[in-house]
């Protein structure tokens, strides 16, 4: 079982991660940090994002959950001492309360409505600003890694 189970995600500046499930995410501009942090481990990805996907994420191995699948039973599983929570909303949303860090990508967009990070999160969860770094220097977008507070 992974001891650091990390969420990544981009986000708006509104706190949404998708226009809705449709959306594939041209806007998001750290997609080359996203592949050299997640190549090598295993990701967990809601069936909705998978469906947006030509194919699988190479270099990974890309674990599909359905809302049948409990995280903790796909957790378990995992033999590696790292694996990412890739989204969506409602896998991010259901493999929160696993995590250990989250590391998020404000991107200058402020859409409105659409696909929040989270829906109903059961309990409120407290991070620590472990550093900043850059996701794409050009366009001077940061991604904010968390530690999760217990
Ligand atoms: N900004 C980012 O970093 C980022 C990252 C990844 C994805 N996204 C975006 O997120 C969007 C997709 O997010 P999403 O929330 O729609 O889907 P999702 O999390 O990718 O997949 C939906 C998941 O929820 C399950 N589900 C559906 N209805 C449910 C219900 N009533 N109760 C419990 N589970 C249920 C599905 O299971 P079944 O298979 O059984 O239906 C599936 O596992 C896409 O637009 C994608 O581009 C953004």
């Amino acid at each position: 079982m992974p001891s650091k189970i990390i969420l990544i995600a981009a986000i708006t500046a509104d706190g949404y991660i998708a226009k809705d499930d449709k959306d594939d995410m041209a806007w998001s501009l750290d997609k080359a940090l996203f592949k050299k942090q997640t190549s090598g481990y295993p990701i967990i990805m809601g069936s909705n994002t998978s469906r947006l996907l030509k194919a699988p994420l190479p270099d990974r191995e890309n674990i599909i959950v359905h809302r049948e699948d409990k995280p903790e039973n796909i957790i378990k599983k995992i033999k590696t001492e790292t694996c990412f929570v890739v989204g969506g909303g409602k896998t991010y949303t259901r493999f929160a309360p696993f995590c250990t860090h989250f590391y998020l990508s404000p991107h200058p967009l402020v859409f409105g409505s659409g696909i929040s990070l989270f829906k109903n999160l059961e309990k409120p969860i407290n991070l620590k600003l472990i550093k900043s770094i850059f996701a794409n220097k050009e366009k001077q977008i940061y991604q904010n890694q968390y530690e999760v507070i217990l």
